[in-house]
């Protein structure tokens, strides 16, 4: 499947946008009204974005490691102060170490590659400068790292139809099942208040034979904000949510892990 519009869903029924007719008629226009601003910056396709439209909803509030993100002052620091420590050697000697795997890794055939938990698009920007990719969607929770990516893609010129910005919940991703043929998803699963759940929904929504590159910190780092993992524990999580066991390869550098799927 190769259609932008065919992968985006409702994160509440899971129905494409683009099929009619949907199945949950409450979160349908405001779903379709946001659809229909492709390719203008920036869709909220959160769960809670619809459900605020159709009663009074109070938004619950996520774990501080997934709502600190969500800080003007967190998201403008991000990109500004991380990427040089990480190019020490904290964060697989840095982004574009990360990329060249990651592309290397996806190969020539995906047309829909899906950065999940963007933040700033420091990975987004580099696949659709790379010019290989049809589409590219880059989602996030936080709306201000995702305003942080409209600003950096501005200064590197890149259009907005380029990339797809989508606020969204990995937890509630709003994307059909079997719908991309690739994801990357850098240092993000430990931020996740469920990493079993945002794994699962990854697995749903990527097509058989769809890749999936993803990256996080390891334990003995403490699970105290965040939470860390084992290479073990890692493995549990990716075939837990589906992904066959000799299509789960999960490597540590130091700290740092890296894992690949094939579903
Ligand atoms: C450490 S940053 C990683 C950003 C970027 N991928 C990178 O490689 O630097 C973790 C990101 O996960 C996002 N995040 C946390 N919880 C999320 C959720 N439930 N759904 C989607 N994104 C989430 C945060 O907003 C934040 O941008």
């Amino acid at each position: 499947m190769s259609s932008l519009q065919d992968a985006i869903a409702c994160p509440l029924c899971r129905q494409p946008l683009a099929k009619l007719p949907q199945g949950c008629e409450e979160c349908f226009n405001y779903f379709k009204t946001e659809l229909e601003k492709i390719p203008t910056p920036l869709m909220d396709l959160t769960p809670s974005a619809a459900l605020a439209q159709i009663e009074i909803y109070i938004v619950p509030r996520k774990l501080l490691r997934t709502e600190l993100f969500r800080s003007p002052i967190i998201s403008f620091l991000y990109e500004r102060v991380l990427p040089p420590i990480w190019a020490m050697g904290l964060r697989n000697r840095g982004i574009d170490v990360e990329f060249q795997q990651c592309t290397e890794f996806f190969g020539q055939g995906p047309e829909i590659v899906v950065d999940i938990s963007c933040g700033t698009g420091m990975m987004a920007r580099r696949l659709a400068q790379l010019g290989q990719y049809k589409h590219i969607i880059a989602l996030d929770y936080s709306e201000t790292m995702l305003q942080q990516l409209q600003q950096q893609m501005q200064l590197d010129s890149i259009p907005p139809s380029q990339i797809t910005i989508i606020r969204a919940d990995v937890e509630a991703l709003p994307l059909a099942a079997d719908s991309v043929d690739a994801i990357y998803t850098g240092a993000a699963m430990h931020c996740w208040p469920n990493p079993e759940e945002g794994i699962s929904n990854i697995y749903r929504v990527l097509r058989r034979g769809g890749k999936l590159f993803a990256t996080t910190f390891l334990k003995p780092l403490p699970s105290v904000v965040f939470r860390f993992f084992t290479v073990d524990e890692l493995r549990q999580i990716f075939i837990t949510a589906g992904f066959h066991p000799d299509q789960v390869w999960v490597e540590a550098k130091g700290i740092y892990g890296i894992i690949k799927c094939l579903k």
